[in-house]
């Protein structure tokens, strides 16, 4: 834990709530400090994430905003937007827009960033590959690499390594470089009827009741919770 983390912000393992860690704590866990719930980390006008959602990191996941978003540059204007209950395992990088040298001159040198002159008529193109979004429940390997302007679906699975040029669809496992479909996790109309129950805006209470039918793949119970 580090030295100048207040004692109130981590989780208590006597905590008998009996509703799940307390997503309002950036460290929830007392006994496994290197996981931490990003949006109680990251402070930053273009990066939203969502309740519960983790990074794991034996340095400490209070550093992920410089280890795992690079090249996220305001001039640029790019935004990353993660859902809930996603879990991002150790090295995921987020590249954003401000990875790419410009293309279509006779030169990719930065000329513009050297400024001292270099930047005059350089405008920064407005046509790039636009924000990057994480759905919820996705699952990220260790050292992936999403490159900018990705939008990952809902419930999707990015294997160990992979390098993630192109939109992955809501429960979908992708793996490889560039990653490819490793197989859908469930049939179509599984998927669709996930989507619509979308258990993952459910406050923790309702998460609670209706866990057994979560992990016990009960989809009726799960349709009949979103009625109640
Ligand atoms: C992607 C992953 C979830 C797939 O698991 P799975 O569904 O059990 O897949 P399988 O092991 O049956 O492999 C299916 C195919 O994908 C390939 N594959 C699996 N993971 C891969 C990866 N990370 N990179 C490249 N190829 C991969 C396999 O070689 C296999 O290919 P084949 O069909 O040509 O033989 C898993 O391999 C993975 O990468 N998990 C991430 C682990 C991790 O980083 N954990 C961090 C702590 S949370």
């Amino acid at each position: 834990m580090p030295a100048d983390i207040p004692e109130q912000s981590v989780g208590q393992p006597d905590d008998v709530s009996g509703i799940g860690p307390d997503s309002a704590l950036p460290f929830p866990l007392s006994e496994f400090p290197q996981l931490g719930f990003l949006n109680r980390l990251v402070d930053h006008p273009r990066v939203t994430i969502g309740d519960y959602s983790y990074y794991d990191d034996p340095e400490g996941p209070e550093h992920f905003l410089e280890k795992c978003v690079k090249y996220h540059f305001d001039f640029v204007g790019d935004e990353l937007i993660i859902g809930r209950f996603c879990a991002f395992a150790t090295g995921v990088q987020f590249i954003m827009n401000g990875a790419n040298h410009p293309m279509d001159e006779f030169s990719t040198y930065p000329f513009a960033a050297m400024g001292r002159g270099w930047e005059a008529g350089f405008e920064w193109p407005t046509d790039h590959r636009g924000n990057t979004v994480v759905g919820n429940d996705v699952w990220i390997g260790r050292e992936a690499m999403i490159m900018p302007g990705v939008t990952i679906g809902d419930g999707a699975i990015i294997g160990a390594r992979a390098v993630v040029t192109r939109n992955v669809p809501a429960y979908t496992i992708v793996a490889g470089n560039p990653a490819q479909i490793v197989r859908q996790r469930f049939e179509r109309d599984v998927i669709d009827r996930l989507c619509r129950i979308a258990w993952w805006n459910w406050d923790a209470e309702k998460i609670t009741r209706n866990l057994s039918a979560i992990r016990g793949m009960d989809l009726e119970a799960m349709e009949q919770a979103t009625l109640k």
